[in-house]
């Protein structure tokens, strides 16, 4: 078993609303690595982070990308920090990876104030801007395709991803 795409990105990206219209055009359920993470440890995530550090949260991330890789057959969305680890970059490997990417601008309007990410609490605009500096190269590795969303709205680019997801069913 395997999701039918793996959404990955940064904060901002529209993983979360993106990947719902996707699961709804294609009748399939959405499941996001957050969430899981949350429900097995019975506390929102900026809890975890700061009840039991970052590190701890990504002990369960590994767990929970892990779990649903190997368990999930519908849209799944990984949280932004998930391809920071190399055990979740080399278990992407096969799967097929959809990078939604956004430039700095829209990712800031899009996360507006950071409400429940505990890395924006502090100067969202620089910290997005470090983790887009740092990650884009990880994200360009595990994708095996990116799709722009800047300037683009949930809808338009889950339309993108189901017409392309459509187009290679038929070939
Ligand atoms: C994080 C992104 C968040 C969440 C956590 C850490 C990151 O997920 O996993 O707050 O390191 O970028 P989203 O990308 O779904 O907001």
């Amino acid at each position: 078993m395997a999701p039918v795409c793996v959404l990955v990105g940064v904060m901002g990206a529209g993983k979360t609303s993106t990947g719902l219209l996707v699961a709804s055009g294609l009748g399939v359920d959405f499941r996001d690595t957050d969430s899981d993470i949350e429900a097995r440890a019975g506390k929102p995530i900026p809890e975890i982070f700061v009840d039991d550090g970052e590190e701890h949260f990504r002990t369960l991330e590994r767990d929970a990308v892990a779990t649903a890789l190997a368990s999930f057959d519908g849209v799944l969305a990984l949280g932004g920090g998930a391809i920071l680890a190399e055990e979740n970059r080399a278990a992407l490997a096969g799967h097929r990876v959809i990078y939604l990417s956004v430039e700095l601008t829209d990712a800031v309007k899009r996360v507006g104030l950071g409400t429940g990410r505990p890395l924006l609490a502090i100067n969202p605009r620089a910290t997005l801007k470090h983790l887009l500096d740092q990650r884009r190269p990880l994200y360009t590795e595990v994708a095996s395709q990116t799709v722009v969303t800047d300037g683009r709205t949930p809808e338009q680019v889950a339309e993108e991803i189901l017409a392309g997801l459509a187009n290679d069913r038929v070939g």
